[in-house]
């Protein structure tokens, strides 16, 4: 879907559907301006349609104006309508407009509601996000679907700022490329391809490398190669940097297990079956960068993952084994399912010794436990930095993309010390405060940086489909990490 802008009356641009919004028994000066020329609607509008949240409403202008027929989308109450609510409507307009009138050129005038806590460029912002996320189809591997047949070839917001449909284009196609990524089937996207669409960013002038197995050796990741053993794949680690020329460098570290069985102790049917997305705190870290090198924000970030399957391959790392690390640590596994978490140890520890950025923060689909606590509506964070996550809760608030913070108490740190190694890759008291214990681990390797980790397992991927997310990958991430480095001066 090509993404335009027009600037013209609303009753003078030509399409084949027109989408405009309106409160509860509020109409919008666009749909005022439509009823002037088309004499039915306020009428039809008042009897029959008032305006209810995620209702909609077409008909035939009859050649009066130049638009073909007009979608009107409810938008609720107005007291309570936030950014959300504009880009949860657009989704749903882009799905009835599909749904209707196949391949044709669509115009938005959605942004133009008397929304007055947010600007003209936010609200046109969000609505070409809520079009793009709402148009997204993982369909590639499809030879046959009536679907592919409805398309929306054209979409031009009316009357809006190149600044800002081009931010609500770049963010919501990144957020789509985080999403492929996630819904690729493991087979097809090894360590190795993960890297391979790494290197894409160096396009935009990232600065893209990638480690292979003997250079892992090399570096002495134990702890990733420790893991990769079962797997026949080899594992990958690599480093993103775009310099945009911000005061701060910002390391964003991602899990990247392309697949996870759960090794040894192998996860059953139903929880394997999603196990692809185990990749996703990776995914959204290629695809925040590729979204700030195309805005090209004036931030210093680089990015880091390291990437294998976790396998049950004969040579295997086994229960009980106590296994090594970059940083030096010796790590008891209690349980190989726990793999995330000692992935991510060297992929921490060598961004702080050899990367030194000023802050670090982490994404990982680490725990099912954050499901159990918070369920799908925001992330799980925790860290040593009180500062980064203040930050990173008021970005979610903004984007909606939300975290909830956990305590992290002395108490917890203990409960991952081992018996026989320096930690443990398992809480004390088993799956007790489960996604803490994850977080604990992973602060045992993170020295002196300001740090926080944010579990994503929960948000990561939605069974069923939202107003613009499908069933598979929701690119969870790409918004909220956008807007922190965007404010981060
Ligand atoms: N990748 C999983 C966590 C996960 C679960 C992500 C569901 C997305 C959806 C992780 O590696 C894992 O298996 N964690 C274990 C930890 C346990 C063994 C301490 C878990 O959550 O059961
Ligand atoms: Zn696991
Ligand atoms: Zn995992």
């Amino acid at each position: 879907m090509e993404v335009l802008i027009e600037k013209k009356k609303v009753t003078d641009v030509a399409c084949d559907v027109l989408i405009a919004g309106l409160f509860e028994e509020e109409l919008s000066a666009s749909l005022k301006e439509i009823g002037e020329k088309t004499d039915n609607i306020v009428s039809f509008v008042n009897k029959d349609f008032k305006g209810e949240l995620k209702s909609r409403r077409s008909f035939p202008t009859n050649g009066k104006i130049p638009a073909k027929v007009v979608l009107m989308v409810g938008l609720g109450k107005k007291a309570e309508a936030t950014l959300e609510t504009l880009r949860n409507a657009a989704a749903l307009a882009l799905k009835a407009a599909r749904d209707i009138y196949t391949g044709r050129i669509i115009v938005s005038a959605l942004h133009d509601v008397d929304l007055p806590n947010y600007s003209v460029d936010e609200r046109a912002q969000v609505t070409v996000e809520g079009f793009v996320l709402g148009e997204y189809r993982f369909d590639k591997y499809k030879t046959v679907d009536i679907d592919k047949q409805k398309i929306v070839d054209k979409l031009i917001v009316l009357n809006a700022s190149d600044v800002a449909v081009n931010k609500g284009k770049v963010i919501s196609g990144s957020t789509c490329l985080a999403r492929d990524l996630i819904n690729e089937p493991a087979s097809n996207l090894t360590p190795e391809q993960l890297a391979n669409e790494a290197k894409k960013l160096e396009k935009f002038g990232v600065k893209v490398t990638v480690f292979d197995k003997k250079e892992i050796e090399k570096l002495g990741l134990h702890a990733l190669l420790a893991v990769n053993r079962g797997s026949v794949n080899e594992p990958r680690f690599v480093i993103m940097e775009y310099d945009g020329g911000g005061k701060k460098k910002v390391a964003l570290v991602g899990k990247g297990i392309t697949f996870d069985s759960g090794g040894l102790d192998i996860k059953n049917a139903d929880g394997m079956l999603t196990m692809k997305c185990d990749m996703g705190g990776a995914a959204a870290i290629i695809a925040t960068i590729n979204c700030i090198a195309k805005l090209r924000l004036p931030v210093h970030v680089v990015g880091v993952f390291a990437s294998t399957e976790n396998m049950p391959g004969e040579n295997a790392y086994k229960p009980g084994d106590v296994i090594s690390s970059y940083l030096g640590k010796t790590i008891e596994i209690g349980n190989t399912d726990a793999e995330g978490r000692v992935v991510l140890s060297d992929a921490l520890a060598y961004t702080e010794k050899k990367l030194k950025p000023d802050c670090i923060i982490d994404l990982a689909t680490l725990t099912g436990a954050c499901s159990i606590a918070l369920g799908r509506v925001c992330a799980g964070v925790m860290g040593t930095s009180s500062d980064a996550i203040s930050k990173l809760k008021e970005s979610g608030l903004a984007t909606n993309e939300r975290v909830w913070e956990f305590p992290f108490y002395k108490e917890y740190h203990e409960m991952v010390k081992s018996d026989i190694a320096d930690v443990y890759n398992m809480g004390k008291y088993a799956r007790e405060a489960g996604t803490i214990m994850g977080g604990c681990f992973l602060a045992a390797f993170v020295e002196k940086t300001p740090w926080v980790h944010m579990d994503i397992a929960n948000v990561d991927w939605d069974e069923s489909p939202t107003d613009y997310n499908v069933k598979g990958g929701t690119g969870f991430g790409v918004r909220l990490l956008t807007h922190f480095l965007e404010n981060l001066n």
